[in-house]
């Protein structure tokens, strides 16, 4: 079977974040928008109808999860990435923001430190911050070669800590953290005593030469560790709010799912469930397809960079539909960089200080979309630096 990504869809008035809150966010709409991280790919068939068949069905009320949403969830763990868990290990959330918040709320107190690796997805930080904890952030060392860890740091910070929220991959440097990087990491919070909290949203979408590896798959680190997972990156289906959290250890289960079932959160919805069933059973070969897609649209993207944009630097992403743009040789500050890209370029990009420390001088551009629709909008931003 093959896929169509070429296709442009247009989404506007479909009540999608990406094209209708442009005017709310950059002012104008006449923009080609490649900032909020979801793909302007159709969701794979398979997914269409199992959605289709539920809806056969024609009550929608309150759900229990039934032995083929765990099985789904379980082989996909074992096929993709080696990892053995068991069915009562996980516990559903309607999303992994929600479940970081849920983490941090019932395993640390006020004023705990927690330790986020930056530049980071921005909720990260208000994670922390807006419950009250304080914020220890790790910068992520960058160079030639791309971003690295300040061990040095990390183990500073983490002997203050109670908690690592690990981004992996990396949203938005792109790296996949390679076994070193996470036993290494994994020892520290060991040694500590620091609970990891590991997002791996963006686990399935790693390209060749990169291999994703579950933190808790390794040596004794479930013991302390909570892995985030979902299908709602690698195939599109953000909106249907389904994801889960893998806990191995029962008493933090048994603390995160307890404020999880008192504020109701774990009910989920009869599309989400159907989808996140369908993703991880049928939809494989969409993904390998996708894959393929996005790994040209990156490199495309890369060559485009070195080749016709000199003064932008970019370090290959190893995993994500997401390019972190270095524009500092363009010697701009951020309001006039954002200004170039918005209204000269036309193009709606997020910019870098989104991401927190580490971020000024970059732009984040998604490219889960239609070549065609890359091209233009590299060729506006070349247009609007020349
Ligand atoms: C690293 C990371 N975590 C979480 C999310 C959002 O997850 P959810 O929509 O399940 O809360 C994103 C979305 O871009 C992300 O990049």
């Amino acid at each position: 079977m093959t896929y169509d990504f070429d296709t442009i869809i247009d989404r506007r008035g479909s009540g999608c974040f990406k094209y209708d809150a442009l005017n709310m966010m950059y002012g104008r709409d006449d923009l080609l928008s490649l900032w909020v991280a979801d793909m302007d790919f159709a969701i794979a068939p398979e997914i269409t109808q199992a959605l289709q068949e539920r809806l056969q069905h024609p009550v929608l009320g309150y759900n229990l999860r039934l032995d083929p949403f765990y099985d789904a969830l379980g082989h996909w763990m074992q096929s993709r990435f080696g990892w053995e868990i068991q069915r009562e290990w996980v516990i559903s959330t309607p999303g992994i923001v929600p479940a970081i918040n849920l983490a941090i709320l019932s395993l640390t107190q006020e004023q705990d430190g927690i330790v986020i690796q930056t530049p980071v997805y921005h909720p990260f930080y208000e994670a922390v911050t807006a419950n009250d904890r304080k914020l220890l952030t790790n910068p992520l060392l960058y160079d030639e070669s791309g971003y690295h860890i300040d061990w040095i740091d990390l183990e500073a910070k983490l002997r203050q800590a109670k908690m690592f929220v690990l981004c992996s991959p990396h949203n938005p440097v792109g790296r996949v953290w390679t076994l070193e990087e996470l036993t290494r990491m994994g020892t520290l919070c060991r040694q500590y005593g620091v609970i990891i909290l590991s997002d791996d949203i963006h686990a399935d979408l790693v390209y060749s030469g990169s291999r994703h590896i579950p933190i808790s798959s390794l040596e004794d680190f479930a013991d302390f560790t909570i892995t985030c997972v979902s299908p709602s990156k690698s195939f599109n289906i953000a909106g249907l709010a389904t994801s889960v959290a893998i806990i191995p250890n029962p008493d933090i289960r048994a603390r995160v799912n307890g404020l999880n079932f008192k504020l109701h959160l774990y009910l989920g919805n009869s599309f989400g469930i159907t989808a996140f069933t369908a993703a991880y059973t049928k939809s494989e070969a969409w993904l390998d397809a996708l894959m393929i897609y996005l790994q040209a649209n990156r490199d495309y993207l890369c060559d485009f960079i070195a080749s016709r944009l000199p003064l932008l630097r970019i370090n290959k992403p190893e995993s994500t539909f997401l390019a972190w743009i270095d524009c500092s040789a363009l010697g701009l500050t951020d309001t006039e960089l954002d200004d170039l890209i918005t209204n000269k370029a036309r193009v709606a990009l997020d910019t870098g200080p989104k991401f927190g420390v580490g971020g000024s001088g970059f732009m984040r551009l998604n490219f889960g979309c239609p070549r065609s629709i890359l091209t233009e909008a590299l060729e506006r931003i070349e247009a609007a630096i020349k």
